[in-house]
């Protein structure tokens, strides 16, 4: 833990939007590891007590001494009256967040334009871009008036990249990519640190959503290439927050070896 210098983690609260899976589950342990608070939040409560029972232990093994105080809450991000209601759910010392992770999102099919169904392209909006925009607003002021605070959004290289079959999806990546620049400009005069992590391929669930369950189609995704894990995209993420307060990540894009571009793999090697 010392490369990320775990010190300046210690006591922080972190909240994690898609804390149930992938990404944001690993980034909730490793922050745990680090002596840090967490409020985490997706719609799968099961899954969200099994990240923090695995939080907790270890926040244990870590033997620090502050953080550790973990607080679930079964949230859609896409729901208005759900976001406005989270601080009801959250105990009070736990309601000045330091670092907001961004990260509930995904991919809904690989549909050409003019095939796309409509509750996909809602779906990917209002949750790549709409839930993080909320979730964004909802801490912004509290970050303003403590004069702290540090944003970090989940990109993706198809928010740098366009690819067939990816119309929305890139689309919708390339608005938080907008997004998040946009607000780095905005608190240029102030401590507030802004991320953008743009991962390449990572396996999680999430091309399991993206091909609607079939599972064969997801893992054809990954065949012949050693992909990113969660924890790898996690390490960044903790990474970038454990900087010293004046270093601001503003973007990582970060890429398995073997993937050069969205479209670009080599596949000659074994995972
Ligand atoms: N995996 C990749 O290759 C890759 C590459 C680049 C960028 N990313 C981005 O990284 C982020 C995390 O993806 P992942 O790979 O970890 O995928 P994942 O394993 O499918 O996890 C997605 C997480 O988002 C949550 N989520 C989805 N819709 C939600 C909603 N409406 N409200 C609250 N939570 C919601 C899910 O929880 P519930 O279902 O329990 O709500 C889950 O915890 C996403 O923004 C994704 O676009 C992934």
């Amino acid at each position: 833990m010392s490369v990320f210098t775990a010190s300046r983690l210690l006591g922080k609260t972190v909240l994690i939007t898609g804390a149930s899976a992938g990404i944001g589950a690993a980034t909730a342990v490793l922050f745990a590891k680090g002596g840090s608070n967490l409020i985490l939040l997706a719609r799968r409560a099961d899954q969200l007590e099994k990240v923090a029972e695995a939080a907790y232990a270890a926040h244990r093994a870590a033997s620090v001494q502050q953080g550790g105080q973990i607080v679930t809450v079964q949230l859609d991000v896409t729901d208005g009256s759900q976001v406005a209601a989270l601080w009801s759910k959250v105990p009070p010392g736990l309601r000045a967040v330091d670092i907001l992770v961004n990260n509930a999102g995904g991919a809904h099919g690989i549909d050409r334009v003019g095939d796309i169904q409509e509750k996909d392209v809602d779906t990917m909006f209002a949750t790549n871009v709409l839930g993080l925009i909320s979730l964004t607003q909802l801490l912004i002021k509290d970050f303003k008036s403590r004069n702290a605070g540090h944003i970090i959004n989940l990109g993706s290289i198809a928010g740098r990249e366009p690819y067939a079959g990816g119309s929305v999806y890139c689309a919708s990546k390339a608005a938080v990519r907008a997004f998040t620049a946009s607000l780095l400009r905005e608190v240029v005069d102030t401590p507030i640190r802004v991320t953008e992590i743009q991962p390449g391929m990572v396996e999680t669930e999430f091309s399991l959503v993206r091909y609607r369950g079939d599972k064969s189609a997801a893992d054809k995704v990954y065949e012949g290439i050693r992909p990113l894990t969660a924890e790898d995209i996690a390490e960044e993420i903790v990474w970038a927050a454990a900087r010293p307060p004046h270093v601001n990540i503003a973007e990582v894009f970060v890429l398995p070896v073997n993937q050069a571009s969205a479209t670009l793999t080599f596949r000659g090697g074994s995972k």
